[in-house]
């Protein structure tokens, strides 16, 4: 079992066409036919879209979006057309509602990993591969690769998996130059954003992208990017391959999900319970941290 435990309804605003509620932001078109796209603070963990909002998530995914987008700007354009409120939207949309260009998406997360952990650790366990790509042996969990690897994953509906799939598998599906093009560019920002998060002590150990095309046929990354939701942040000052790295994610969430005190069984058909206060404070704060330290900002 797996998806919402408490599915929201889209809010009513004139002028917006609400066109989908996704795992974290909820889409609308405007009547200029652009994309709207508000970031909750809902938060998701093994599969489940929870029951209990984390204050500010949505603000902190949006506002860092935004400052990588800029960073990364000479690299790859953004579906960024505008940060302020549209007209008539409720004020709680504030800081965390962009106007997008609707994109038309390929249908391929597009995963760079400098490090091997999660499910690159699985494959590489089995046979020595991540996404049929051959690494050398003696890695272990945490272990810097030799140099970081396009991982594709292809897109799963709300409450499954996405699957990892072979370079060749994305050419099949979208095309050999799109294909190189997804590759390209994935490697060319996380390498950038890689080494710019190492100077704030932070290990950029793997993220995700996605990518979609505009009305001129160029492809552009859309959605959020570089965030704790997107991304693995490990403090570099304790990383210690070998191990499960502590990281500014959701990792407090996913720790009392499965710890005796949830009283969750995660193999149950039950959905996930309420997150008490001080997991929904301990993660609100793990967000916050990750913003302040790659930006060099406070949050307020
Ligand atoms: N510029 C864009 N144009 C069109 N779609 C976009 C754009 N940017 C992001 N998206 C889509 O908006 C959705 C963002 O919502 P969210 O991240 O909550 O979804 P998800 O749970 O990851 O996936 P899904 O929406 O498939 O359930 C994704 O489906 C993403 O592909
Ligand atoms: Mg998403």
């Amino acid at each position: 079992m797996s998806g919402f435990v408490e599915k929201p309804e889209p809010q009513q605003v004139p002028g917006l066409v609400h066109l989908h509620t996704g795992k974290v932001r909820d889409l609308y078109r405007n009547e200029a036919g652009d994309l709207v796209m508000v970031a909750s603070d809902r938060i998701s963990a093994y599969d489940w879209v929870l029951p209990t909002e984390i204050p500010d998530k949505g603000r902190v995914l949006t506002r860092l979006s935004l400052w990588w987008f800029e960073r990364l700007e000479d690299l790859v354009p953004n579906h960024v057309l505008s940060a302020e409120l549209p007209p008539g939207a409720p004020a709680d949309w504030e800081g965390r509602t962009l106007v997008c260009r609707s994109l038309s998406m390929v249908p391929v997360e597009c995963v760079a990993r400098g490090y091997l952990t999660g499910s690159g650790l699985a494959e590489y366990r089995e046979s020595r591969t991540v996404c049929g790509l051959a690494l050398p042996e003696g890695l272990s969990d945490g272990s810097e690769l030799p140099a970081p690897i396009f991982t594709p994953a292809t897109k799963a509906a709300v409450g499954d998996h996405d699957e990892n799939v072979s370079y060749e598998e994305v050419a099949r599906q979208v095309g050999a130059e799109t294909a190189a093009q997804l590759r390209q560019l994935t490697l060319a920002v996380y390498g950038r954003a890689r080494d710019i998060a190492r100077d704030r002590g932070i290990i950029l150990a793997d993220t995700k992208f996605e990518f979609g095309f505009d009305e001129d046929g160029r492809l552009v990354v859309g959605d959020e990017v570089l965030t704790p939701d997107s991304s693995r942040f490990w403090p570099a000052d304790q990383w210690t391959p070998g191990r499960a790295q502590p990281s500014y994610d959701k990792q407090y969430v996913r720790d009392w999900l499965t710890s005796p005190a949830s009283g969750w069984d995660r193999k149950s058909e039950q959905p996930p319970p309420a997150l008490p206060d001080d997991v929904v404070a301990a993660t609100r704060a793990k967000y916050l941290e990750a913003y302040e330290l790659l930006t060099g900002t406070s949050w307020s």
